[in-house]
């Protein structure tokens, strides 16, 4: 037996540790010195393929005046325009794409602000990147090979479940793809196959706990070492709970479709000290979400990324809408890390990591016939399980008996198209709360 496989079945503390330097990857060896001039190398080639490819691209740069040839620098970047989600939604589904459809290996699909999802694509290279990145991140969490890894994040358009599992398949550890749901089943397989590592949404690991409990297993006593959790925010209290309650690390891995999936930063077990940007791939800026000004390292602003090695789908500059500020590398000095993601400047819902904008439950309500167009999103914390509650305004006509019709059919139209369970209710003209005519649209009484 290998003394990496003694290291990984030895107790949680021996799982606490920084990767041994025989395991790290080609990346994660570069001094801060090789990786900036890599990224410039990366950067002037990836604005070069997407000027050459992708006629959005093209358009904006023309528009700002800028060519792939003006960036000498990395604060050159600075000059070259934002893309948002908006953009990318304009192009649906493949209009953003920068090689021919026979290269592209894999699609999956985000919620975005109306109907329509954010389409990514993935070339044979990017899924590879993808896999490696990921793997880097179950590394850095202190997965090792020969772990068992129970992946319960969603499996299909999701990027969550195939992102783990080829990264978890890459950092030579055995998969089990449970994927979400079926709370009872996933308990017993925990109990049976003894992961060492779980990877889920933070939300669902405490729908499990509690699952635990009712089977009557300690869950202090589970093969569980490690949680990686990401997907939506969660804070020091809840790692404190988690870590408290089923005696494991629990590290944070953060990423989005747009620019991969899970993976583009991770939480460093020996530190747990926010998460580093895996900055080979993935070049970070954060900027003043009002004035569009590239924030200094150190201060707090909307994260924005540009992909330095993405083929299918190259995006510059793209505002994740996610705040948080840039820090100096610790536990791996060449990366900086990003402080945990603390909330949106937009108003997305991530409800039990499914993303969820208003505007795409405002289009339901829209298209349903005897109500108004004023509803209040309203999203509480029943036992563990994160629950929204849709209150909509009657049209004045509505007869009374036809308001659960109404309801019943909300409650369908948010099930099919947005892809989450919501309790419709349909009240009173006129008797949601007005703010100088406003109605809050949502109201979050969860405690993250
Ligand atoms: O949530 C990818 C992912 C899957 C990340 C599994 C981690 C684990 P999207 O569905 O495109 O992708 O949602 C991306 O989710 O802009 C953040 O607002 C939020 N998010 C993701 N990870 C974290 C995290 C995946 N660790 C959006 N902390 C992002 C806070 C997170 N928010």
């Amino acid at each position: 037996m290998s003394s990496d496989l003694t290291a990984a079945t030895g107790p949680r503390r021996r799982l606490g540790e920084a990767p041994p330097v025989e395991l790290l990857d080609d990346g994660e060896r570069l001094s801060r010195t090789e990786l900036t001039s890599l990224q410039l190398a990366r950067l002037k080639a990836t604005l070069r393929h997407a000027y050459d490819h992708v006629e959005m691209y093209r358009r904006k740069f023309d528009a700002a005046g800028v060519t792939p040839q003006d960036c000498r620098t990395l604060a050159d970047l600075a000059r070259f325009p934002f893309t948002t989600k908006a953009d990318l939604r304009e192009h649906y589904p493949f209009g953003t794409f920068a090689v021919p459809m026979a290269q592209v290996r894999r699609l999956h699909a985000s919620s975005g602000t109306t109907g329509r999802p954010t389409v990514v694509g993935y070339t044979e290279r990017d899924l590879s990147v993808w896999a490696d990145v990921v793997a880097r991140s179950i590394r850095a969490a202190g997965g090792r090979p020969g772990h068992k890894v129970h992946i319960a994040y969603g499996y299909g358009l999701f990027t969550g479940g195939l992102g783990a599992h080829y990264g978890a398949e890459r950092a030579g550890c055995t998969v089990i793809p449970a994927s979400g749901g079926m709370t009872a089943r996933q308990v017993q397989i925990i109990v049976d196959f003894q992961p060492e590592i779980i990877m889920v949404t933070p939300s669902y690991m405490l729908t499990l706990l509690d699952e635990f409990e009712r089977q009557g297993v300690d869950p202090r006593g589970t093969s569980l070492r490690v949680g990686i959790f990401g997907a939506e925010p969660w804070t020091e209290e809840m790692r404190r709970e988690l870590e408290d309650r089923l005696d494991l690390h629990a590290v944070d891995i953060y990423g989005l479709s747009e620019v991969m999936g899970p993976g583009v930063a991770q939480e460093c077990v020996e530190t747990k000290d926010g998460l580093h940007v895996w900055e080979d791939h993935f070049y970070p800026e954060v900027v003043d979400p009002i004035t569009d000004q590239v924030m200094p390292d150190g201060e707090s602003g909307e994260l924005v990324f540009t992909s330095l090695t993405k083929e299918a789908m190259p995006v510059i500059r793209y505002r994740t809408r996610d705040l948080t500020r840039l820090l100096p590398g610790t536990a791996r000095p060449a990366f900086r890390r990003i402080e945990k993601i603390t909330g949106r400047c937009d108003d997305m819902i991530i409800l039990r990591g499914v993303n969820v904008f208003p505007s795409q439950i405002e289009e339901i309500v829209l298209g349903t016939p005897g109500v108004a167009p004023h509803f209040q999103v309203l999203l509480s914390r029943r036992g563990r399980m994160d629950h929204m509650t849709l209150r909509v305004e009657a049209r004045p006509d509505l007869a009374p008996p036809l308001r659960a019709t109404a309801a019943t059919a909300i409650a369908q139209g948010v099930k099919d198209g947005v892809g989450v369970t919501v309790e419709v209710t349909v009240v009173d003209p006129g008797t949601l709360e007005r703010s100088l005519g406003k109605i809050r649209r949502v109201v979050d009484q969860r405690t993250v």
